[in-house]
């Protein structure tokens, strides 16, 4: 697993740090999402296709992209946040977000992720994961990861696999926003 070189700091001068936190991959830069992402956010937020296997997606406004871009500015400026929301960034353009969020233990983190649609199939998702699971194992010390996803969400199952992932369930009741379907969920764990 890649887990890609951290700059930055969450424990020290905690504006600098966040300013200059980032986590380099081979081909990506992770950082603090931020307002200055609002377009792009907005773009594959927004994407009903993109986001047909979400739950909290598609944003139906760019004022609900931007307050939720806020929450997570605000989240990044804590002593102790309870979610890390990075802007996945290749070649200088912003093309999708990863998030861990902690859960009440702090030993473990739901991750979930998207990119814009233009970026599927690349590799992208795959590398910006391993990088996410890297920081909060050794920045956080997590050592436990979940995530759901859609039943049908090929994507997402191919990427959780690649990284380790097993799958502990698949249960109904599962409602994505864009839909009034019922879906089933799956749940992935990985112990690292
Ligand atoms: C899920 C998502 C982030 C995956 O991103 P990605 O960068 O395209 O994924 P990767 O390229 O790292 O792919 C990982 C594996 O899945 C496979 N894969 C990618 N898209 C696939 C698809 N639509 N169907 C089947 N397999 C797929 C890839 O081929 C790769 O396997 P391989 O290396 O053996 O070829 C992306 O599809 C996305 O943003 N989807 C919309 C939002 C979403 O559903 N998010 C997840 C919510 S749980």
């Amino acid at each position: 697993m890649k887990t890609g070189g951290f700059t930055g700091s969450k424990s020290s001068d905690r504006t600098h740090g966040v300013q200059k936190m980032q986590i380099q991959t081979q081909r990506l830069v992770l950082r603090p999402i931020g307002m200055q992402d609002l377009e792009t956010t907005y773009a594959y937020s927004a994407d009903k296709d993109n986001t047909k296997y979400m739950a909290f997606l598609p944003n139906e406004s760019i004022d609900e992209t931007k307050e939720f871009l806020e929450r997570c500015e605000s989240e990044w400026h804590k002593t102790a946040p309870c979610f890390y929301e990075f802007a996945v960034v290749a070649d200088g353009n912003h093309i999708g977000g990863i998030g861990v969020y902690l859960f009440g233990s702090k030993s473990t983190a739901e991750l979930g992720w998207i990119l814009d649609k233009n970026y599927h199939g690349k590799g992208y998702a795959t590398e910006a994961a391993g990088a996410v699971i890297g920081f909060a194992e050794s920045k956080l010390s997590i050592r436990h990861f979940v995530a759901h996803c859609d039943w049908e969400n090929r994507a997402s199952q191919n990427v959780m696999s690649k990284l380790g992932f097993f799958c502990i369930g698949c249960a109904s009741g599962r409602k994505n926003r864009g839909s009034s379907e019922e879906r089933k969920e799956m749940t992935f764990e990985l112990y690292v």
